[in-house]
């Protein structure tokens, strides 16, 4: 296992498409392990396999810090309600904003076995999910942020 360099806003690799996996492999494991080791060095609740530099759509989320949760090739299949909070991103290094995210979504995707799985989520849960899921598409929470990009330090003085 291995912590690996992660990518930031302004590098080319986070606004493309990643590809879905296709089958589990020895590399595309370790790719797994490495996510983990290195979203628990940055004290992240979540990381997606382009913030490292690697196209695939595979994302790791623990945010209990004791409930690790690897999804690939996610989609979401059901979401409801509304939550406004602040969101941040491992790749916007000391930024902070206002998102909009659904309250409840269920997730369809493959387990590390390439079985089917579904997980449901409400909260950081449910935000955490549809912010890891907008990168394998591209997307970075900042063009969904209601009003200014704040520092940290500023929006937790308020
Ligand atoms: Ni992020």
């Amino acid at each position: 296992m291995a912590v690996r360099n992660v990518r930031t806003i302004g590098d080319d690799v986070l606004d493309k498409e990643c590809r879905p996996v296709e089958k589990m492999t020895p590399h595309i494991d370790e790719l797994i392990n490495d996510m983990f080791e290195t979203m628990y060095d940055s004290n992240g609740v979540g990381l997606a396999a382009p913030q490292i530099g690697v196209l695939k759509r595979i994302v790791v989320i623990d945010v209990t810090g004791e409930d690790p949760i690897c999804l690939i090739n996610p989609r979401i299949v059901e979401s409801s309600g509304e939550q406004s909070g602040y969101e941040g991103c491992l790749s916007v290094p000391g930024k902070t904003g206002i998102v909009t995210r659904p309250s409840y979504v269920k997730c369809a995707a493959l387990d590390r076995e390439m079985n089917p799985i579904e997980i449901e989520g409400t909260e950081l849960l449910a935000r955490c999910i549809c912010h890891e899921l907008d990168h394998l598409d591209g997307k970075l929470y900042v063009d969904l942020v209601e009003g200014d990009l704040l520092d940290t330090e500023t929006a937790s003085n308020d």
